[in-house]
Formats: structure tokens, sequence, C-alpha cells
């Protein structure tokens, strides 16, 4: 398969999952509508608004993290490649009564679709992977910065990607070869994995802590600091305990710990 169809393979997933999602457990909709974040609290502490500063969510899904921004004091656009995922943001800001713009953009294309440069560039937990280029990404980021702007990227750590689904194993390379990951049989999703889906096939690619960070530097974006986390947001493997009170998934006690997140 050539890498048109690969992403079209992708949309197809997202546009079947987003409205799955608004419906599921796990993105807790409803508390978000009752004025909860959808953000770690990491997040809250490592990305303050100055008052005001234009905030873009690059892969914004169904905006749950881009709402939660524009409650922290961000003037916040929220871009994502799915037209359905963007239909969805924009009925929950409304409903949230927060107000974002909401765009629908191939992430390569968002330079010249926006037209414009922000304060801020914020990508969540769970974009990377989706994105074949990470060099062209980085020059995106960086072409979408005001002078001095920042970029606040949070992810689940490339490491993680090494555990299997049982147990506390390496199972998969850390390493890639550029290649997509295809997966033909990625029925349901994270957020509910018992959902009958008709569209399952999707395309992946790994990109190491390495790849991430020197594409960034690459682009001419400087680094301030890197933060590690041991905890996650969905069940990376069955090892993991979840956290009730904090929504979290963490290395049982005495389990030597790996970095699940990253920011
Ligand atoms: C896991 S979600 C991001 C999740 C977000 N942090 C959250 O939990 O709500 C990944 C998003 O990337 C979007 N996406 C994937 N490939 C894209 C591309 N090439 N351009 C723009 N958006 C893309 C998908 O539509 C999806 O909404």
């Amino acid at each position: 398969m050539d890498r048109e169809e690969l992403i079209v393979s992708n949309l197809d997933w997202w546009n079947e999952r987003a409205p799955l999602h608004v419906a599921s457990a796990f993105y807790h909709v409803d508390d978000l509508i009752n004025g909860a974040s959808a953000l770690d609290e990491f997040e809250e502490r490592e990305l303050v608004s100055h008052g005001g500063e234009s905030l873009l969510h690059l892969q914004c899904h169904i905006g749950t993290d881009t709402i939660s921004w524009a409650r922290r004091g961000f003037d916040v656009t929220g871009l994502d490649f799915s037209e359905v995922a963007i239909r969805e943001a924009a009925q929950l800001g409304s409903q949230c009564g927060v107000t974002v713009k909401w765009i629908t953009s191939d992430l390569y294309q968002a330079p010249q679709t926006l037209g414009r440069t922000f304060d801020v560039v914020y990508t969540g937990k769970g974009a990377l992977v989706w994105l074949d280029d990470i060099k062209l990404w980085a020059d995106v980021v960086n072409q979408l910065l005001k002078p001095g702007g920042r970029l606040y990227l949070v992810e689940f750590h490339p490491v993680s990607e090494v555990l299997g689904e049982k147990g506390w194993s390496i199972e998969y390379d850390y390493f890639s070869d550029g290649e997509a990951i295809i997966e033909d049989q990625t029925m349901g999703s994270y957020a509910d994995r018992d959902v009958t889906t008709r569209a399952n096939r999707t395309a992946t690619w790994q990109h190491t802590l390495g790849d991430i960070i020197s594409a960034l530097t690459g682009a001419g974006l400087s680094i301030k600091w890197l933060h590690e986390y041991p905890h996650t947001h969905f069940e990376r493997t069955d090892a993991l305990f979840f956290d009730p009170e904090r929504r979290t998934y963490q290395v049982p006690p005495g389990t030597p710990r790996l970095p699940l997140l990253f920011s």
C-alpha cells in the first residue's frame, strides 16, 4: 500500500472512532461538561498561561484537552484531519460553553491552512505515532510558532512501546526502520476494546525519543527541559494497575519502572 492509502485508512479509522470516543467511559465527557479538566496534573503545572496567549492544539481529536486549555486562559485553536472528530469537538466545546476555533486539516498542511502563527503549539498523548515524517512534523511546528513561541509536547514514552500486552516483558523493537506498522485487525480502540467497528486498518510509525528530539533541534527549536513519568493513561500492558483516584495506570509497587509518558 502506498502512503496515501495508509493515510486514508487512518482517516477512516479516526472518523469512525470519534463519536464512539465521545460516548466512551474513557474520555469522561460528562465530567468535562461539568467543569473537570481532561489534562494531567503535570500538564497544568508545566504549561502556564500568561493570559490570553494563542495556543494551537495539533491532532486535537474530540477536543477534550483543547477545551481544558481554553478554560486555563489560552486563546485556543484545535486542528485535526478527521472532520468527524472536529464536528464532535465543536459540539462538545459549545456544551462546555468554551470558545475554540476548530479547523479540519492534515497536520502537514497546517501552516498553509491556518496562515498564521501561535505563542504556543501543544500536542498531546497518542499523536506522533500517526505521523510518518517526524522531521517534517518538527518543521511544521517551527513554522507555526511565533518567534520566541513555545512547543509543549506530551506523549506516551517511545520506550513504553517495547512492552508486550501481557506482563512486564520486552516484546517489540524500540528502533524503527521507518516503515509503517500496519495492523489490519484493530477492532475497537484503546477507549473501548469491545465495540464493533468497520474500519480496522491502522498504519503507525515508531519514533524514538532521539528521533523526536533531534527532529525538533534540527528544525531550529531549542529544548529547555525533558521530563519523564512512570504513569500512563491506558492499559498499555495488563501488568499495570489502575489508580481510580488519579485515573492513571501505574507500575505495581516493587516492579522496576520504565518511563511511560514524557513531556
Ligand atoms: C490519539 S488522538 C490524539 C489524542 C488526544 N491527545 C486525546 O486524547 O484526545 C490522535 C489524533 O490524531 C489525528 N491525526 C492522525 N493523523 C493526522 C494527520 N496526518 N493530520 C492531522 N490529524 C491527524 C486523529 O484524527 C486523532 O484525532
